[in-house]
């Protein structure tokens, strides 16, 4: 271990309390789904509007951790842009970007390689989830994911990260890496993030199992709701969604032990804001045959302007790419000197262009 970083190896600050900022990614992997939203973009957009100073990442660099088409990859971005403005981000507002369009990503990624440690990584469950039995045959990408999470996080000195509950166990390994950082080097230069885990709707499971997460990538489309579904997609798939066959509960804690009820109610009371123990009360006694219908009504009401809007935007690729490489130079303009102080704190000679 070396000793403290002196003030000129900090850029001659000293150190300082840390202004409020998010920062939020999602890969963009494949298309989005009501999880996606609900977890993530309706709150991101909460938060631009709340005033608070707002970074959302479209993370590329992630997504190709495992096998991604080219061309898929590239449409699954600007689709993905387009969902974040059609759900309402402003990019003048909000900086909106790709991550590899910022390099600071992948160069603060690698030395935080160097600061996680193996253990720390390999205990990470999404990781064994996604490997399963084939974790010699996964890329080396995959196992380093979450250090590239919070250099993502931390390039921008971020210290609210609005997530769904799927990614509580990567920030608190963000918060981990930024403890050893800060002891290892003796200095106070990463904030300790605080994750964002709010509302109704911060596990959404999937329509077909109550039991898992309603993913982009589970081979069943109809266990999801993709927001570029239409209407009588939307209204098929909350059809044909898995139940009991008991009428919906008088209290919230008849929920209890009914994973399929549970969910349902939970989308309901993120997609129309009012409490879950205000829906239950409106529903009680209601039997699914009645009660789908109505989350159907309520699911299309709120996600066709949003698709409808995604469809419009998308008939722009470049529109979508020129906002994209704006973000990313308002991105860069914040990574870069942060970026910058890393290496020398690190030791790093950073002698070109002085
Ligand atoms: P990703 O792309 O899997 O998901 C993006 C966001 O959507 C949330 N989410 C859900 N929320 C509720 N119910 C669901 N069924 C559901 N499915 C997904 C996720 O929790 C997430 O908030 N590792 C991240 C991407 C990332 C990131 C970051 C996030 C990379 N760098 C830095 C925050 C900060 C991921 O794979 O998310």
């Amino acid at each position: 271990m070396s000793s403290p970083a002196s003030p000129d190896q900090m850029g001659g600050q000293t150190p300082k309390a840390f202004k409020p900022r998010i920062f939020s990614g999602i890969q963009p992997s494949g298309g989005l789904t009501l999880g996606n939203y609900l977890g993530a973009l309706k709150r991101f957009v909460e938060k631009q509007d709340e005033g608070i100073e707002t970074i959302y990442c479209l993370v590329d660099m992630h997504a190709i951790t495992v096998w991604q088409d080219p061309a898929k990859l590239r449409q699954q971005t600007r689709e993905g842009a387009a969902a974040f403005i059609a759900a309402g981000i402003d990019p003048a507002r909000s900086i909106l970007f790709n991550q590899s369009q910022v390099g600071a990503h992948a160069e603060l990624g690698w030395i935080f390689n160097c600061v996680a440690r193996m253990g720390w990584m390999g205990r990470m469950t999404q990781f064994k989830d996604k490997a399963g039995k084939n974790s010699e045959n996964v890329s080396l990408g995959l196992f380093a994911y979450p250090a590239l999470m919070a250099a993502d996080i931390l390039l921008y000195h971020a210290t609210m990260v609005p997530v769904g509950e799927d990614q509580k166990q990567h920030l608190e390994l963000t918060r981990d890496i930024a403890i050893k950082f800060n002891n290892d080097y003796g200095v106070d230069f990463f904030p300790v993030v605080e994750p964002l885990i709010e509302g109704a709707a911060t596990r959404v499971m999937s329509l077909r199992d109550g039991s898992k997460k309603m993913s982009k990538s589970d081979p069943s489309d109809q266990s999801r709701i993709n927001l570029t579904d239409d209407a009588d997609t939307i209204a098929a798939k909350i059809r044909k969604a898995k139940t009991d066959t008991e009428p919906l509960p008088e209290t919230v804690d008849g929920l209890r032990d009914r994973p399929e009820a549970k969910n349902l109610v939970n989308i309901y009371s993120a997609l129309s804001g009012q409490s879950v123990a205000e829906v239950v009360a409106e529903f009680a006694n209601t039997q699914f045959g009645s009660f789908k219908p109505r989350l159907a009504e309520l699911a299309v009401a709120r996600l066709s302007p949003i698709t409808g809007e995604m469809n419009r935007l998308m008939a722009d690729p470049a529109e979508i790419d020129r906002i994209l490489a704006d973000g990313a130079d308002r991105a860069d303009a914040i990574a870069r000197p942060i970026l910058e102080q890393v290496y020398a704190i690190t030791g790093m000679i950073r002698s070109r262009g002085k």
